[in-house]
């Protein structure tokens, strides 16, 4: 049986610490799918192809990765891929509440469903998808803290960011 784990996440963009924790789920499990959603919380910087694109290049030729829009909720939709886990990166305990909280919603919807915590490597457990948005947009250096063609996606969607959809005809 083929062993299948979910790393979900709105990778708005990816970071290098998703990659690491990608890498290390692919250790742990034979397939891996990579579930990019929409955050109600969070208005995105790319759209949700750019996000799945973006990633894709990212392991160009690892056969075991599939990358796949998530819609719905995500324990009904690893039950349909038979994943039996999903794997989450844990940079601090400031993570923690609101992962255990999710965790556990998950696990009451499917309780076939595991979720696995894996810590970050302690250097990048400062870096987040907002925070590196942030720090871009104000002219900071984020180079080392994400893969190299999404920091030039990034630069190129600051200079020209995408118009707000239009509200209607006047
Ligand atoms: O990278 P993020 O934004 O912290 O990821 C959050 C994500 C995508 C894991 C979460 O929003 C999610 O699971 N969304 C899918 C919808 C769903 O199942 N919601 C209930 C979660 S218990």
């Amino acid at each position: 049986m083929t062993r299948t784990a979910i790393c979900p996440g709105s990778f708005d963009p990816l970071t290098n610490g998703h990659v690491a924790i990608i890498e290390r789920a692919l250790r742990l499990f034979e397939r891996v799918v990579i579930a990019v959603s929409v955050n109600i919380r969070k208005q995105p910087l790319f759209t949700m192809e750019e996000r799945a694109a973006l990633i894709r290049q990212s392991f160009p030729s690892e056969t075991r990765i599939e990358v796949a829009e998530l819609s719905g909720l995500l324990a009904e939709w690893a039950r349909a891929r038979g994943a039996v886990a999903i794997v989450k990166g844990l940079r601090a305990a400031s993570d923690f509440e609101y992962e255990l909280q999710m965790a556990q919603m998950n696990r009451h919807l499917n309780p076939e469903l595991d979720t696995l915590f894996l810590p970050t490597e302690a250097a990048g457990s400062y870096v987040s998808s907002s925070l590196v948005k942030e720090v871009a947009a104000l002219g900071g250096d984020v180079s080392a803290l994400v893969p190299a063609h999404v920091h030039a996606a990034l630069h190129e969607r600051l200079a020209r960011p995408p118009r707000p959809p239009r509200e209607g005809r006047s």
